[in-house]
């Protein structure tokens, strides 16, 4: 069997190369050439993928990538990854999707199976997509071609999670559709979850975002109302997980990051206004959670004072740019926030982070593409008058953290083992 994978990123590389190991050939199309050429010369571009496993997939000759679609004529099957963003007026951009859409609709065949997986609201499937490649390709979906929806459950940087093993939901725009679409991921994945339609799987993948949305704002306003009363959250958050049932852990933060829970939950929010209703829970988890970064400043500023500092002209380094632990991906890192709420209020701004060497060119923080993360040594770290720690990459030694800092604020509660003198640390 052979199948192309559109956008080589963070979900259709590992996509490409599970696929590959599990015996399918798979020709991975992207518009970055540089994407394309790194993976044709076994380079990876993604932290958590080594080089080595897009090499043997290569040189087994299963896997090979393109900028050129013309191949989709020779597939059987094509799976969309390409982003799913927000506007600038925070409203859903489909536009990855539509001119994927546009591009591949020309090359399909008869019999053709096409799926998409970027993450997005109910209806993207069988009317957007379905229009566009009806209209490009002179085909019925459902008749000449089938189509579905199988959305992405990556977790990248967590080595329990591999792509077989997570369950993979899958919806048909027919029943015939769920079928072949339900035989091309039974291949390389171990569960397939068949649903009754697109719509139902595209809300699926929804419903698991906003519900971790809404249980991070709610521990993050908890963090807020205990601390005021002098208690730690964290400490009544791992009593309360060793009840064994009714309960599942979210932990708090300095804000929201990462390309999934700050956008997938606005996509329903506005398709939801179509229909005449509101997603209050959504908003108001919105609303705590970006008010985050603010509350963190405010830390910042009173731990500050004790040490008769002002945030103006204060020396202050971020630690962790990405917006989670253990990976190099910093796309809508609260890190960002901190930094420019900071700058504003006149702190001279650096970060620290083993992952993110220098900050790349994008189009949110261009400002501070080419700034490069400090050295790890005594001298750089106590030059600062205060650390905080935005996030907790297992490589960093807090040890040295604590040995070297002059004062830390701490949103991740990594340094509370350390048992530090009363005074040093501050969690936020
Ligand atoms: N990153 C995650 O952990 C994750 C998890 C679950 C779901 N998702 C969803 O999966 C989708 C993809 O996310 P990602 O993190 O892989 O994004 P990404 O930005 O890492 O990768 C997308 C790739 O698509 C390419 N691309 C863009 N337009 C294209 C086009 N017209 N034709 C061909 N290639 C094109 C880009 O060059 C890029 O390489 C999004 O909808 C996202 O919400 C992501």
């Amino acid at each position: 069997m052979k199948i192309a994978i559109v956008g080589l990123g963070y979900v259709g590389l590992p996509l490409c190369l599970q696929f590959a190991r599990s015996g399918v050939s798979v020709v991975g199309l992207d518009i970055d050439p540089a994407k394309v050429n790194a993976c044709n010369d076994g380079r990876s571009y993604i932290r958590h993928i080594p080089s080595e496993a897009i090499r043997e997939q290569i040189s087994s000759g299963r896997f090979a990538a393109a900028v050129d679609f013309d191949c989709i004529k020779a597939v059987e099957a094509v799976i969309i990854c390409v982003p799913t963003p927000l506007n600038k007026n925070r409203e859903p951009d489909i536009s990855y999707i539509v001119s994927t859409g546009r591009t591949i609709a020309p090359h399909l065949t008869k019999g053709i199976l096409v799926v998409l997986e970027s993450t997005t609201y109910p209806g993207t499937t069988d009317e957007d997509l379905r229009q566009v490649l009806e209209a490009g390709s002179g085909l019925r979906a459902g008749v000449d071609f089938h189509l579905a929806f199988s959305p992405e459950r990556e977790d990248p940087g967590n080595p329990a999670s591999k792509v077989e093993n997570i369950p993979k939901v899958v919806g048909g725009y027919t029943p015939a559709c769920l079928e072949r679409a339900k035989a091309l991921y039974s291949q390389a994945i171990k569960t397939v979850v068949p649903v009754s339609s697109c719509r139902v799987a595209e809300a699926t993948k929804l419903l698991e975002n906003i519900f971790r949305g809404v249980n991070i704002a709610l521990v993050n306003e908890l963090k807020t109302v205990y601390t005021s009363m002098g208690i730690d959250v964290w400490e009544v958050i791992n009593a309360a997980k060793t009840k064994p049932f009714g309960y599942m852990p979210f932990y708090p933060g300095p804000g929201l990051g990462g390309h999934c829970i700050p956008i997938d939950p606005f996509y329903l929010t506005w398709k939801a206004r179509e229909y005449g209703k509101n997603t209050r829970f959504i908003e108001l988890a919105g609303e705590i959670n970006t008010a985050m970064p603010e509350y963190v400043v405010n830390r910042v500023a009173e731990a500050l004072n004790v040490l008769h500092k002002p945030v103006n002209g204060s020396r202050i380094l971020i630690l962790g740019l990405a917006y989670k632990p253990n990976v190099d991906d910093d796309r809508e890192s609260p890190s960002y926030h901190l930094m420019e709420l900071l700058k504003q209020r006149g702190a001279e701004i650096a970060y620290y982070d083993p992952h993110v060497p220098v900050i790349r060119p994008s189009r949110e923080h261009s400002h501070w593409a080419g700034t490069k993360s400090i050295p790890w040594n005594r001298e750089a770290i106590s030059s600062f008058d205060l650390v905080l720690i935005a996030t907790a990459h297992d490589g960093v030694s807090y040890k040295e953290l604590a040995e070297w800092a002059n004062c830390i604020v701490d949103t991740r509660n990594v340094m509370t083992e350390l048992r530090l003198p009363p005074g040093k640390v501050w969690k936020a």
